[in-house]
């Protein structure tokens, strides 16, 4: 390829924004298949909830741009979302991933960014919505559990769901291993869907 193709390449790249609030590892698999030339996206920036998140240093170290928006400096939500808007839109973010992303988005912000802002989730949404997924699944006695990729509204984890990974519950699962059985799948399931939504 020509350097005259490949900067038209990474023009046509679509715009992703990634709002984390802990250790990253969604937006690292994110960042990774970025990284290869002929995915559809670019990671313009991450955003973290927590200026103490771990992941914050992890995009440092892929040469990220970075922000903070933390509830707690705002006086109320909305103005931490108009303010999360203001920093997505200087970025010219076209598509905004959540990956433990720990706060939930008003309605204006996901109007604003309807259809634009996705979401990873550990279980078969529409089931256990919320934390401590692994534990609901393996208690209500399911025989899978997994991952699903969704649109976001400002319902916990109400939105159209686009895709989902099943993963079998062995005998001896505990939530950790069933967790980390689950977070392999997310880390193939996230990027996928993302390259298809940037793609179109
Ligand atoms: C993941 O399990 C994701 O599905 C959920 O929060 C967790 C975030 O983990 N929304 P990480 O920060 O991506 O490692």
């Amino acid at each position: 390829m020509n350097s005259n193709a490949t900067s038209q390449n990474t023009k046509n790249k679509k715009n992703v924004v990634i709002l984390i609030s802990g250790r990253g590892s969604n937006m690292l698999s994110l960042i990774k298949a970025a990284e290869h030339k002929d995915f559809p996206a670019k990671i313009a920036g991450v955003i973290s909830s927590d200026p103490d998140a771990a992941g914050l240093k992890i995009a440092k170290n892929h040469g990220i741009k970075t922000a903070i928006n933390e509830l707690k400096t705002y006086p109320d939500k909305t103005s931490a979302d108009r303010e999360l808007t203001k920093v997505l839109q200087k970025w010219q973010a076209q598509i905004i991933c959540l990956a433990g992303f720990m706060r939930i988005l008003g309605d204006d912000f996901t109007e604003q960014w309807h259809k634009k802002t996705i979401n990873i989730h550990p279980s078969l949404l529409p089931k256990y919505k919320g934390l401590n997924t692994h534990q609901r699944a393996i208690d209500a006695n399911d025989k899978t559990h997994g991952c699903t990729v969704h649109f976001v509204i400002s319902e916990l984890d109400a939105g159209a769901i686009i895709e989902q990974t099943e993963v079998e519950i062995l005998p001896d699962d505990d939530a950790q291993s069933l967790a980390q059985r689950v977070l392999i799948e997310e880390h193939i399931l996230y990027p996928k869907v993302l390259a298809k939504l940037a793609a179109k």
